[in-house]
């Protein structure tokens, strides 16, 4: 998070609020009521609910919570709380304009209250609120992709052919040596599920320097990688058989894009390809303190790409750290510690700044391919 001391933190906030929700602005400014209702997959709500979501979350803690005023379009809140209806009933929407009057007076009196209030003990919750609207704007993002209102393969991949030449991509890992290292965040912008920051040992082990890209991957598919039970779990290879797959979903074979990462694999996929080439995935701590390692104040033994290209598959569950505690609400993370969904780590191309550090943790189901995710793989050293 570029935070810079010169300036206040209610100045801070009132940018970041601005700035995020440009950014959501810029994404839906033009959807036409189809797009804005339909549903392009049913593990995502449609583009609409989300923007009425983001307002009613917004009124909800700042309004309602913090300055104690009465419920903003009580009508509103069947229909866009996050414990509200199914995803599937989720398309009967106000049209556009509608929702863009509701975030607009939403925005208006969370500004006016933000003018006068008193920050010492909210700081977290606006933080947390800014982070909450970016990363509804990222789902956003991965459903105009799938309806295909963005035809982009990719943007802001990793310039690997730029810093390297492509003989370099090949499987090149570095050593990262034994010890311990901090994991987690006790930033104020810090989500819960990356509190507290603690100690962690880990043995000395070897990480791809970049993540798996196309030319890489297209030797497992030629090597009959999704014909082959042998690379894959059995958990994999069953939601395989089911969903008759033979290539990842953002997927291109055009020379120019031999280098772009992998985008567009379920864990199961990512998983089978790091059996193929007789590796793994990294667990979470192994990438998290890789990724410590790579700033650009340490030019050697560093990985690339870590963050903002695409979201990188671990095989840790998303478990709490001890002495976890909520915040602001148990639904938050609490309700996703159920062994069923794993961790991903770094931010893909559309992450905006406020959940791209390497703490921040990202949790989805291991079958989820619609979301930007590649890898990199590990080994023990
Ligand atoms: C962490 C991205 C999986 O979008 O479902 C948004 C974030 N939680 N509102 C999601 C979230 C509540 C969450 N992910
Ligand atoms: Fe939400």
């Amino acid at each position: 998070m570029k935070s810079s001391s010169i300036q206040s933190p209610k100045s801070e906030i009132s940018q970041a609020l601005e700035e995020c929700r440009r950014y959501t602005s810029l994404l839906t400014y033009n959807t036409d009521y189809e797009n804005l209702t339909k549903q392009a997959h049913p593990d995502f709500s449609p583009i609409g609910w989300h923007l009425g979501h983001i307002a009613f979350t917004e009124a909800y803690w700042i309004l309602e919570k913090l300055a104690g005023f009465p419920p903003l379009f009580p009508e509103y809140k069947n229909l866009f709380a996050a414990d509200g209806l199914p995803k599937k009933a989720r398309q009967n929407l106000p049209p556009l304009a509608e929702l863009q009057t509701y975030l607009k007076t939403v925005r208006l009196k969370t500004l006016d209250y933000l003018a006068t209030a008193n920050l010492d003990d909210q700081l977290r919750l606006w933080w947390w609120l800014i982070q909450h609207e970016s990363q509804h704007s990222e789902t956003i993002a991965i459903i105009k992709k799938l309806q295909q209102l963005d035809q982009f393969f990719s943007s802001k991949t990793i310039s690997l052919s730029d810093s390297y030449p492509g003989e370099q991509l090949e499987s090149t890992m570095v050593k990262v040596a034994a010890g311990n290292f901090l994991m987690g965040s006790n930033d104020i912008q810090a989500q819960d599920n990356e509190k507290p920051a603690h100690l962690v040992y880990l043995d000395s082990y070897l990480i791809d320097i970049y993540p798996v890209t196309i030319a890489q991957y297209q030797k497992f598919i030629n090597s009959q990688g999704y014909q082959n039970s042998q690379y894959w779990s059995h958990e994999g290879w069953q939601w395989l058989q089911n969903n008759q797959l033979t290539h990842p979903l953002y997927w291109s074979t055009l020379p120019e894009h031999n280098n772009y990462p992998v985008c567009g694999v379920s864990y199961y996929e990512a998983d089978a390809y790091a059996n193929f080439v007789g590796k793994r995935l990294p667990t979470e701590a192994e990438w998290e303190k890789a990724a410590q390692k790579s700033s650009p104040n340490n030019p050697d033994n560093r990985c690339y790409a870590m963050l903002g290209t695409v979201w990188e598959w671990t095989s840790s569950w998303f478990q709490p750290y001890s002495e976890f505690s909520s915040f602001p609400y148990a639904g938050y993370s609490k309700a996703y510690f159920d062994n069923q969904h794993r961790v991903l780590k770094g931010g893909s191309y559309v992450t905006q700044t406020w959940a791209m550090r390497a703490s921040f943790r990202n949790w989805y189901h291991p079958w989820v391919r619609q979301i930007f995710a590649g890898f990199r793989c590990a080994q023990d050293s």
